[in-house]
């Protein structure tokens, strides 16, 4: 359909990005970028009015978002054009707009563009070598300074590189260890720096990207306070695994992974260091309660295990209120099997029981409202935990 449109437009759309890029590695990617030559925020006004979507413009940058009625997200930007320039080569500079667009770009893989005008559907065009670079594994930049002028590639080109185990191509990375050495990364905000390290700790395994990062000297610029060495790289690595395991039992409950990871990086920090990290890092109030949390997650955990009976419900008087990501952490802190067993066990009585008893059902029965409503239906909750009393069928 943007194809559709474009030609009505008489302009030119393309498909780029990672988009392309992970179709030609056959990985499934649901953000489509589109780079228009013409007028990127009227064609999205259009397209959104064809498919029944939703359109935000932004009209400092000339992009706009339009937003699908199933959730699907398209961003589509303007490629530059020079018809000023030069008006009589129309064809020429409507290509080049595009190239330039590419040449602005982080690494070759990610300036394939495919036409999506009618006609010229399926098109590729591949200005800077991507395709190869693609089909032989290489992190490549496009310009010697791409990561003076940007610092965050830096930590891009290490999240691509070990999500597709490519490699960073020796040039590239040569000048990314000169802007290493020139502390291009100090340069960053802190803003900046928990954005790209959220985005590597939501890799499905962000264990080689740390250990990459490790041995780079990266490390110093995304988590100063926190001492590599004395990180409990073998609970780290265990998060995937138990992560992994909860998604199959417990799907229903959403979790960030980036968070679990940063509650273990800051498991070997005081109450003060974490309270100063909370000053310096721009979490949110769901992040920032749960780190707090977290302190006290590892007495939690060694409390559970010590104790040689627990029944869901004293658990649960326990554990009701942990968040997702802190429950994992207790799991990852717990090492008795039996303890572990428990607690999965409260979890999933807790995902199936459900009480058809509420509050309304008490005064019918006649009982005054007050605090004994609350005792009352927790006791019956408690009950069904310890399937005393089980669901009505
Ligand atoms: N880009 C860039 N420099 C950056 C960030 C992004 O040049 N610092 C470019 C990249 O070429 C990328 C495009 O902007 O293809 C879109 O960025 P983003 O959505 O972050 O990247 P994706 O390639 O889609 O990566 P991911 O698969 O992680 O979403």
């Amino acid at each position: 359909t943007a194809g559709e449109v474009a030609q009505d437009l008489k302009e030119v759309v393309y498909c780029v990005g990672g988009f392309v890029r992970d179709l030609f590695l056959k990985v499934p990617n649901f953000d489509m970028d589109l780079v228009v030559e013409g007028d990127g925020q009227k064609l999205a006004t259009e397209l959104a009015e064809r498919l029944g979507g939703k359109v935000r413009v932004h009209d400092r940058f000339r992009t706009a978002v339009v937003t699908l009625p199933d959730g699907t997200k398209i961003d589509v930007a303007t490629a530059r054009t020079e018809y000023y320039e030069y008006p009589a080569a129309l064809p020429k500079v409507e290509k080049s707009s595009l190239k330039e667009d590419m040449y602005r770009r982080d690494f070759t893989i990610n300036t394939l563009a495919i036409c999506l005008n009618p006609g010229h559907f399926g098109d590729l065009i591949d200005y800077f070598g991507g395709r190869k670079d693609l089909m032989n594994g290489s992190i490549r930049i496009l310009y010697n300074f791409s990561f003076v002028e940007d610092p965050t590639r830096i930590l891009r080109a290490i999240r691509f590189e070990q999500r597709y185990r490519f490699t960073i191509e020796a040039d590239t990375l040569r000048f990314a260890r000169d802007a290493i050495e020139r502390r291009m990364l100090g340069r960053l905000s802190y803003k900046r720096i928990l954005a790209e390290l959220i985005l590597i700790l939501n890799e499905k395994d962000p264990v080689p990207a740390l250990e990459r990062i490790r041995g780079t000297g990266v490390w110093k610029y995304l988590l100063p306070e926190i001492d590599v060495d004395d990180v409990s790289w073998k609970t780290i690595k265990r998060v995937p695994v138990v992560m992994g395991w909860w998604e199959e039992q417990y799907y229903s409950r959403k979790i960030k992974p980036w968070l679990i990871y940063i509650v273990v990086f800051f498991a070997q920090l005081s109450f003060e260091q974490v309270e100063a990290e909370m000053q310096r890092y721009p979490f949110d109030r769901y992040a920032k309660g749960c780190i707090m949390d977290s302190l006290g997650i590892p007495a939690l955990a060694e409390d559970i295990s010590r104790r040689s009976y627990l029944s869901p419900s004293d658990l649960d008087k326990m554990i009701a209120s942990v968040t997702n990501e802190n429950l994992i952490y207790l799991l990852l802190c717990i090492k008795d099997e039996e303890a572990w067993d428990r607690v999965a066990r409260y979890l999933d009585l807790k995902d199936k029981i459900e009480l058809e008893v509420n509050g309304y059902d008490l005064l019918e029965l006649g009982l005054k409202p007050g605090p004994i409503f609350k005792e009352i239906l927790d006791e019956l909750y408690y009950l069904k935990l310890d399937e005393k009393i089980h669901n009505y069928e």
